[in-house]
């Protein structure tokens, strides 16, 4: 059911610095900052050919992921994000076999414009999972 790896989130505190540790040391291209304040981060993606890392800056006083880095300062892997081909028909299948979604449970638009869900990280072998339609 799950596709490709579309990107490993890294949570990060302080997210200039994080795009100029890859863009400079590690030599990669770096996207510029998206802010998206429906999820509550400021995101840029590194773009590694296989696949992508987000680096994720909270943004606004409710963040999802001030608390991730309350537990870990020097930020660190926050999800990983999965392609499904239907968002809701994954959905449908991941929760009959007990699996549990974030939120209301519906689909809200992610950084790349599509559709995403969270799953919840104690069903997925301790990880927060995203599924993003493709
Ligand atoms: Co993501």
């Amino acid at each position: 059911m799950i596709g490709k790896l579309n990107h490993v989130a890294v949570a990060v505190p302080d997210l200039g610095a994080a795009a100029k540790v890859y863009r400079e040391i590690m030599g990669a291209t770096v996207s510029g900052p998206q802010a998206l304040p429906d999820h509550g981060v400021t995101v840029v993606f590194v773009d590694v050919g296989n696949t992508k890392i987000e680096l994720l800056e909270p943004l606004g006083d409710s963040s999802p992921i001030a608390k991730f880095l309350e537990s870990n300062p020097t930020g660190g892997m926050h999800h990983l994000c999965f392609e499904v081909d239907d968002i809701i028909a994954a959905r449908n299948r991941l929760t009959e076999q007990g699996a549990r979604v974030l939120g209301d449970g519906e689909p809200r638009e992610g950084a790349h414009g599509k559709p995403v869900l969270f799953l919840h990280p104690k069903d997925f072998t301790g990880t927060l999972i995203e599924l993003e339609q493709v």
